[in-house]
């Protein structure tokens, strides 16, 4: 028996050895009676730049649009998204973020700055989603704010100035305007990421520039909410927050461990007048820059390369948490990784710079195989952020004008939602192996939890998409009655969902049968099944 980790090792030693036509049932052993980390509900987080049809088009309508919508943000993409229990948004961006002047996004509509989204297709960029905007929109999906401040060509002061907009008393000068602006009690900043891709559309700085500035932004962008926050000088006398803000430095962009190095030292020599609370990492599935692969009629050999490629997400995970374990044994500062998914060429026809593609099956179990991979690193992986959430890149939603369709992903992410927040249990089975040519993959992935809702939560996934897979799972240390769940597979690697047909890949209900402890089913061909376990 051993568990995924090693399975990519004994899988990538038997290449060439022939796959029997009927494979053995799988065995999985879940110890319902065991216990692991927390699986923060914040890995199941997502990423809202301005954008292409991110923003303008897929939450942003206008209060004039004659698509349904309150004060000016789509009720029909809030309505899919509120169902996926979205912990948090990061916004503006992105590379967008560092040109973002967030004066340019307040106040009365009509007086905003037309300024250019230079970052993506020099797009026309009104302003007319800003700050006020931004904050109505999280809080009618019901999620927290993930602000990226400007380190790029901003400053120091116009980062103090905007977190003072958000986030002080009305009876301040920042706060009056904000109330002016609609909005009278401070916002929740919960996480406020210090800069993004400095290494790249950041800024290009090196490690130490950025550490030496990232220090003057975590001191001075104080979030001034003090029942959120409290304060910070202990010469001052301290006042502690119901639920401080975490800030979140840039970290790795691939497996050079220098930005993870210098960061992390600082963190470790920083005193009482700043510190971070996360480090950020980006790791997209695109095989190579620049990203070349289809969206939609694809075949077996790309379906197979992109799953390969995802799986790398896994090394970057180990090179960087090595070197934060060096710094911080005690996993005080999460990993956060808040790009990620398939990175695809852009769908024929579409703008350049608007990073559109559809979404397939394929694209669904990659997301699983992903959100596998962050929960075994549970301890470390605290927060994540999905590219991105609405007709951007590995997007939840897809719209066209009054259109919207449901992504296999949006369906994935739906699922998985029982695992927020989740125990992680332990969980072991052989994982086998599918080949197409010379690529070799685990065959089988999974995860298991106790929800909080108290049942015991499986995760299986089956890479093969040729093959169906028999599963028997036994369920330890609890007297297993019922289980019952949802499988999401298609007919086709690159079946999708599609205005015309927005049900090809939806989840259906899955058999499963138990008895005396044991439960069996079947997963067929390229699915993802969730399923609760009951007493
Ligand atoms: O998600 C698209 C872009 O990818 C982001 O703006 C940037 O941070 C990354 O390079």
């Amino acid at each position: 028996m051993r568990t995924l980790f090693g399975v990519a090792v004994i899988a990538a030693m038997t290449v060439g050895t022939a796959a029997p036509a009927q494979q053995a049932p799988v065995k999985v052993t879940i110890a319902a009676d065991g216990t692991g980390p927390r699986i923060d509900r914040n890995i199941f987080g997502q990423f809202a730049e301005n954008l292409g049809t991110g923003i303008y088009g897929g939450v942003w309508v206008g209060e004039d649009s004659p698509i349904p919508n309150v004060r000016g943000i789509r009720t029909d993409v809030v309505t899919a998204l509120k169902a996926l229990k979205v912990p948090s948004v990061r916004w503006p961006g992105g590379c967008f973020a560092d040109e973002y002047h967030w004066r340019d996004g307040i106040g009365p509509r009509a007086k905003r700055a037309v300024t250019v989204n230079g970052s993506w297709g020099n797009a026309l960029e009104k302003n007319d989603f800003g700050t006020d905007e931004f904050f109505d929109f999280i809080g009618q999906i019901g999620s927290e704010a993930y602000l990226s401040v400007n380190m790029g060509s901003g400053s120091v002061k116009e980062a103090a100035e905007w977190m003072a907009y958000m986030t002080a008393d009305p009876g301040t000068t920042a706060g009056a305007e904000r109330a002016a602006n609609g909005h009278r009690a401070p916002y929740r900043v919960k996480f406020l990421g210090l800069g993004n891709e400095s290494w790249s559309c950041g800024g290009a700085y090196t490690p130490d520039y950025y550490v030496d500035e990232m220090k003057r932004y975590a001191r001075f962008a104080r979030n001034l909410n003090l029942a959120q926050n409290g304060t910070d000088n202990p010469a001052g006398g301290s006042v502690a927050g119901s639920d401080p803000m975490q800030r979140i430095a840039v970290g790795p962009g691939g497996p050079d461990t220098a930005y993870t190095e210098a960061v992390m030292r600082a963190w470790k020599g920083h005193d009482w007048a700043w510190s971070i609370e996360g480090l950020s990492m980006h790791q997209y599935t695109w095989v190579a820059w620049p990203p070349s692969f289809a969206s939609t009629g694809f075949g077996e050999r790309e379906y197979a390369t992109l799953v390969k490629d995802t799986l790398k997400m896994e090394d970057m995970i180990r090179i960087h948490s090595a070197v934060m374990d060096k710094y911080d044994p005690e996993k005080k500062v999460p990993l956060v990784i808040d790009e990620w998914g398939v990175w695809l060429a852009k769908l024929p026809g579409s703008r350049d710079g608007f990073l559109h593609q559809q979404n397939s099956i394929r694209d669904a179990i990659i997301a699983s195989i992903n959100l596998n991979m962050f929960t075994r690193h549970a301890d470390r992986v605290r927060m994540t952020a999905i590219a991105q959430m609405v007709n951007v890149l590995q997007a939840m939603i897809l719209t066209d004008g009054p259109k919207m369709v449901l992504t296999p992903t949006y369906h994935l992410f739906k699922m998985y939602v029982p695992f927020q927040d989740a125990t992680r249990l332990p969980i072991t089975f052989d994982a086998g192996t599918y080949r197409f040519g010379d690529i070799t993959l685990p065959r089988v992935d999974g995860i298991a939890a106790r929800g909080r809702d108290g049942k015991v939560w499986l995760a299986l996934t089956n890479v093969d998409p040729n093959q169906p897979v028999q599963i028997d799972a036994r369920i330890d240390g609890i007297d297993a009655r019922a289980a019952s769940g949802t499988v999401l597979t298609a007919d086709h690697v690159d079946a999708i969902n599609s205005y015309d047909r927005p049900d090809t890949v939806v989840p259906r209900p899955l058999a499963a049968r138990v008895d005396r402890g044991r439960i069996a089913l079947t997963l067929p061909p390229k699915s993802v099944a969730v399923l609760s376990i009951s007493r």
